[in-house]
């Protein structure tokens, strides 16, 4: 650590100025692994990270949070829709960009500063979810004021196959949305739920087929949209200050825990064996 009793800086990667299209109609803003749209009175955020199943890293999730910054400022956009695409909401942060860093260094790297913009985000977002929300994936959706599943969505907590535990509200948000049982089985065997389940638990507002996922989230914050903006700012403050109570104390209580397991032995063989494809072999250490 630097000797000279400064802060260190948060770990923030700022994107690069996204490029404006005009595709039928709606403007485009292409970021490297974000696309937004703006569709007034509402704006999509789509992750883009097709390949790595839209995997949270500092780029993408830097680029999120200047989106929503732009989004916040404009006060023709209503309400917000975040959607990656149909095989993937995501699949979780990027254990490629976590897998050789140690406690101090997750600590200081501060990533999840970033993840901050959703959660704070004053007007409406709504997740539309298809396939994988996984890890800090099923933790960004939960972030989100609402959820539309698709049909193949399936959220889970997989960190405990990676020999660590949710870092983004995971162990808080689920064990508010689903309640205490059965967050536990979902955070211990790490096993997913399907979307059916996740609507039975509570989790989701509504399952629809997965062609009309993305239509169900953006007509539902069109509607919101249509409402008197500063009654659904304070509607929504109002609603998480029910909810926030005790939720600040989880969290930094699980993000020091996060950090401590990158100090573990376990957690070094737990994302190497994820990359190299093959089962971990724990030590207990
Ligand atoms: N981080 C980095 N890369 C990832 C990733 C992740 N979370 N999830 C998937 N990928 C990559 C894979 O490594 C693979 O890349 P290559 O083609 O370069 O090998 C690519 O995306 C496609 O993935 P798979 O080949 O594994 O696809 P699959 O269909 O066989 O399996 C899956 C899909 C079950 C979702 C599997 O990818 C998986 O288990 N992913 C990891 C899920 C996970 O553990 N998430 C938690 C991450 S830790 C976390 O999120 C901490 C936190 O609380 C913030």
């Amino acid at each position: 650590m630097g000797s000279c009793g400064r802060q260190p800086a948060a770990r923030l990667e700022m994107a690069s100025e996204p490029e404006a299209r005009l595709r039928k109609g709606a403007i485009f803003l292409e970021y490297k692994n974000l696309l937004v749209e703006l569709d007034l009175p509402i704006a999509v955020v789509r992750l883009s990270r097709p390949k790595a199943l839209n995997a949270l890293n500092s780029e993408l999730m830097g680029e999120v949070s200047q989106a929503l910054a732009e989004l916040e400022k404009n006060p023709e956009v209503g309400a917000v829709v975040l959607t990656g695409d149909e095989r993937a909401f995501a699949a979780g942060a990027d254990i490629k960009e976590m897998a050789s860093a140690g406690a101090v260094e997750m600590l200081l790297r501060n990533q999840f500063v970033a993840w901050e913009s959703v959660r704070s985000f004053p007007k409406p977002i709504i997740a539309a979810v298809s396939g994988y929300a996984l890890g800090g994936g099923c933790e960004l959706a939960m972030m989100c004021d609402m959820i539309i599943a698709s049909e193949t969505a399936q959220f889970g907590q997989p960190e405990i196959n990676l020999g660590i535990i949710p870092g983004a509200g995971g162990t808080q948000r689920l064990t508010h949305a689903v309640g205490k049982v059965r967050a536990m089985e979902m955070i211990l065997t790490g096993r997913p739920i399907k979307a059916t389940e996740a609507l039975e638990y509570g989790l989701v507002n509504r399952v629809v087929p997965v062609e009309l996922y993305l239509e169900e989230a953006k007509r539902l914050a069109r509607e919101i949209a249509g409402k008197a903006p500063v009654a659904v700012r304070l509607a929504k403050e109002s609603v998480m200050r029910a909810y926030d109570g005790s939720l600040q104390q989880g969290l930094d209580f699980e993000r020091k825990n996060f950090y401590l397991l990158f100090a573990s032995e376990d957690k070094a063989e737990g994302m190497s064996a994820f990359i190299d494809k093959r089962k971990p072999a724990w030590k207990g250490k």
